[in-house]
């Protein structure tokens, strides 16, 4: 079986020490920073299989955006918080994202490894740094992989009913919602891991046909519903004030969860360095004109206040008599929820080889299938942990812990950007953010302003969860860390 070479021959006997000796955690060490070097040394001995086109990139930013947010929070979002105004809060989130994907795309066009965030920051600020980004990532891919489980669930168990099948609740809700198990939110992630396991490639297939089918699906929307808007359901258009648009914008950000997701494939990518930018910036400006051509037609068929339902693209159409056109875009959603679910899994699988690699989390999540050439060690954990998690427990109440861990990655992943800029400036960058002085500053600033608009419990929360992974850093990653072989302390030096 491959296994990749997360540490050299030379240091296996520092590796084999009894803890005992194992270097102590300095806070030193907290700043030290991976070498260009070792990221492209590390690259070139991956093992993971690269297959990937521009078009798959693009593809898989689409499936790991479009689903919950726009399927299911639109409603909500705008019924009790944005009014119509919440056309503006998806321009408001896509204008954060775009900032932001500038900085990736750089990012990622000159550190095309499968770490992505965490990686770069590994490069531009240290391992302290690194880790702790690579930690809020569990946020947003493996939680938000669970939190859309839920909804996957929840659409299924609606368009069985409509047909006339009503499946009982202990089957289908978690024990907190008087279930005992939320099954099918456990059969899709089940699917999706077992799917990524086979392969990659077999993988993008799956997601390419998925997300042309809910592609589909919102188009059909569009045209059943487009016709029949009524501007005067856009008055008033700010119900809730100029307020509304940003706190409309901090739950519906939601829906731009994922785009960042693509460039942990880098290294199963052909032409990364072309292709993950051009998948970044073109899914995001797909998604951006489909969010705001929904938003638009949702609240301009029905009221706003009357969107206070969790299926408002279904539920606009079945208002408008369009019953069949409704069970149609109820299995497009579906298909959505379903791509999420992979990209996000897939997405945690690779941040967590690339932590495996350089010794922060335990090496067998970095080993790599002989046939497949997928980390199926990493995939199966990640996997089960979802499912149990997706199939026991309320995690759709801390889906606002997603946006905070997501929009944290983003304001370092920025920042990132302006410090290699100074300390790495002969680093070959294919793709240049446009007027980094100005832009990355607003990426920082808007995605602050983004967090900022989220709940005092979700910060509560975000903190916990920053302090539990310190002490995990404290107590594995640091003593573990690849960078405390002497070669690689000699490198640092
Ligand atoms: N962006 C993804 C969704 O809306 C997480 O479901």
């Amino acid at each position: 079986m491959f296994r990749v070479p997360h540490r050299d021959d030379g240091a296996r006997a520092t590796l084999a020490r009894p803890e005992s000796r194992m270097p102590m955690f300095r806070a030193d060490q907290m700043f030290r920073t991976k070498q260009i070097a070792t990221v492209s040394d590390d690259i070139g001995k991956t093992g993971l299989r690269r297959s990937l086109g521009a078009f798959d990139m693009v593809m898989l930013g689409i499936g790991a955006a479009v689903g919950t947010g726009i399927f299911v929070l639109t409603g909500v979002a705008a019924a009790r918080y944005a009014g119509p105004g919440i056309m503006l809060s998806f321009v408001l989130s896509s204008v954060v994202c775009g900032l932001v994907c500038l900085a990736y795309s750089e990012l990622a066009s000159s550190i095309p490894a499968a770490g992505s965030a965490y990686t770069y920051s590994y490069v531009a600020a240290g391992e302290f740094v690194a880790w702790l980004v690579g930690w809020n990532l569990i946020l947003e891919y493996s939680v938000g992989a669970c939190a859309v489980a839920g909804g996957w669930s929840a659409y299924l168990v609606g368009i069985l009913k409509s047909a006339g099948i009503e499946l009982p609740k202990a089957i289908t809700a978690v024990p907190h919602d008087g279930g005992v198990v939320n099954l099918p939110a456990m059969l899709i992630i089940a699917f999706v891991t077992v799917l990524l396991v086979r392969g990659i490639r077999e993988s993008a297939a799956v997601n390419r046909t998925l997300v042309g089918l809910k592609l589909g699906t919102i188009f059909l929307f569009l045209l059943l519903a487009g016709p029949r808007v009524d501007v005067t359901n856009w008055t008033p258009f700010l119900p809730f004030g100029w307020a509304g648009i940003s706190a409309g914008a901090a739950i519906i950000f939601f829906a731009y969860l994922g785009v960042d997701s693509l460039t942990t494939a880098a290294e199963e990518t052909r032409n990364p360095r072309r292709d993950v930018p051009i998948g970044i910036i073109v899914s995001l400006a797909i998604c951006t004109l489909l969010y705001v051509a929904v938003a638009a037609v949702l609240t301009g068929v029905v009221p706003f206040a009357r969107l206070d339902t969790a299926e408002p693209v279904t539920y606009a159409l079945r208002t408008l008599g369009y019953n069949f056109g409704s069970a149609l875009v109820g299995v497009g959603a579906i298909s959505g929820l379903t791509t999420v679910c992979l990209v996000m899994i897939y997405a945690q699988t690779r941040a967590f080889f690339a932590m495996a690699r350089d010794g922060l989390i335990p090496p067998a999540l970095c080993r790599v299938h002989p046939r497949y050439g997928t980390p199926h060690v990493a995939t199966i954990l990640v996997g089960s942990v979802v499912a149990v998690m997706a199939g026991f427990t309320p995690i759709g109440l801390v889906a606002e812990m997603c946006n905070i861990g997501t929009l944290f990655a983003f304001v370092v992943v920025s920042a990132c950007v302006l410090v290699l800029r100074r300390t790495q400036p002969d680093l070959p960058r294919p793709f240049r953010c446009p007027a980094a002085v100005v832009v990355v500053p607003l990426a920082i600033a808007s995605s602050l302003y983004i967090m900022m608009s989220l709940s005092g419990a979700t910060w509560v929360r975000f903190v916990v969860w920053t302090a539990v992974g310190i002490v995990v850093y404290a107590g594995y990653g640091a003593r573990h860390s690849r960078l405390n072989q002497p070669t690689a302390v000699a490198a640092v030096a």
